[in-house]
């Protein structure tokens, strides 16, 4: 796989603008729409709203001396984090609400870390321009964008927690509690929808027993609502850890998650014949390539029939 994540790969139009805001490097964007779970009927993220709100307040205390309270209301519980070891709050998938204090990477995870990053960072012209890579590559490591992992962006790249966090809590793609080995989103935007993808999501979140970006207890699955994949020509559409799996149903959709729930192979029907976990595919989207680029299908079928009938006709795009 290429250090770029492509559409193929990705298939994230959201993607493709953290990649611009990448090279903008900005922490001052503004947030983005909000739908709610069906489920759960939270407001997506909330969990992160509440982590980032509450949770950034204990990092802003730090460096004190005394301890702080912080309250994942949103969660039902709460912990008492000592910020003299950082106060990492780590969420454990499926036990939401359940806070255990952590701290700063292990000397070897963070030796390992940082030469990844260098060599990422030297890809930018401009060092704070990393952030986005760097923000997977943490997410590669814990199964989500940590507050140790923020820490760590924030150091490697003279940034600001804040900044960090501003980046970090705007984009769906980074998660604020642990995810899945297998991240499964379902697209329910408007053509997916009509096609069944709105029934999918509503069967699976039930079969599964999550709501959106909610994971299993047991850390196998994730689910997600996911807008446009990009892929409307094979409606409805889920993904896996970024791999398409194209024309789903309910039956086939719940058949996919029991399949990956009981360890068997799943192939995607495009990309490589073999899935890889949520942390590996967030390390190649960090700009690691897995060498897996360019196995498998790409575009074929309906998304060349277009083309098809332009060539029978011999209609070409209009002249800039
Ligand atoms: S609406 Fe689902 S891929 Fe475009």
């Amino acid at each position: 796989m290429s250090g770029e994540p492509t559409s193929e790969r990705s298939g994230q139009p959201r993607d493709e603008a953290a990649r611009g805001a990448s090279e903008e490097g900005s922490a001052t964007l503004g947030t983005g729409g909000e739908p709610t779970s069906e489920r759960s009927g939270q407001p997506r993220d909330e969990a992160a709203r509440g982590a980032s709100e509450e949770g950034s307040a204990t990092l802003e205390t730090g460096g004190e001396s005394e301890k702080s309270a912080v309250s994942f209301a949103s969660h039902g519980g709460s912990a008492t984090l000592d910020p003299a070891e950082k106060g990492v709050a780590v969420l454990s998938p499926g036990e939401e609400g359940s806070v255990t204090a952590g701290g700063s990477y292990p000397p070897e995870v963070r030796a390992r870390l940082e030469q990844d990053a260098k060599e990422i960072i030297v890809r930018y012209p401009r060092t704070r321009s990393a952030l986005l890579p760097l923000l997977h590559l943490v997410q590669s490591e814990d199964g989500y964008v940590s507050d140790r992992g923020q820490e760590f962006c924030a150091e490697m790249l003279g940034l600001t927690k804040a900044e960090v966090v501003g980046v970090s809590t705007f984009y769906t793609m980074y998660k604020r509690r642990p995810m899945g080995d297998y991240h499964v989103g379902v697209c329910i935007n408007t053509l997916c929808a009509v096609m069944g993808g709105d029934q999918i999501w509503e069967e699976l979140s039930e079969h599964v027993g999550v709501g959106h970006d909610e994971a299993t207890p047991d850390g196998k699955i994730s689910l997600e609502r996911l807008e446009c994949n990009a892929a409307c020509d094979f409606a409805p559409v889920m993904m896996v850890n970024w791999e398409f799996f194209d024309n789903q149903t309910p039956a086939s959709a719940k058949q996919l998650v029991d399949d990956l729930r009981d360890g068997k192979d799943v192939s995607p029907t495009r990309g490589p014949k073999k899935l890889c976990t949520f942390k590996e595919a967030s390390r190649v989207l960090s700009g690691l390539t897995d060498d897996l680029a360019g196995d498998g299908p790409s575009a074929a079928g309906a998304s060349l029939e277009g083309l098809k009938v332009a060539k029978a006709n011999g209609w070409k795009a209009p002249e800039a």
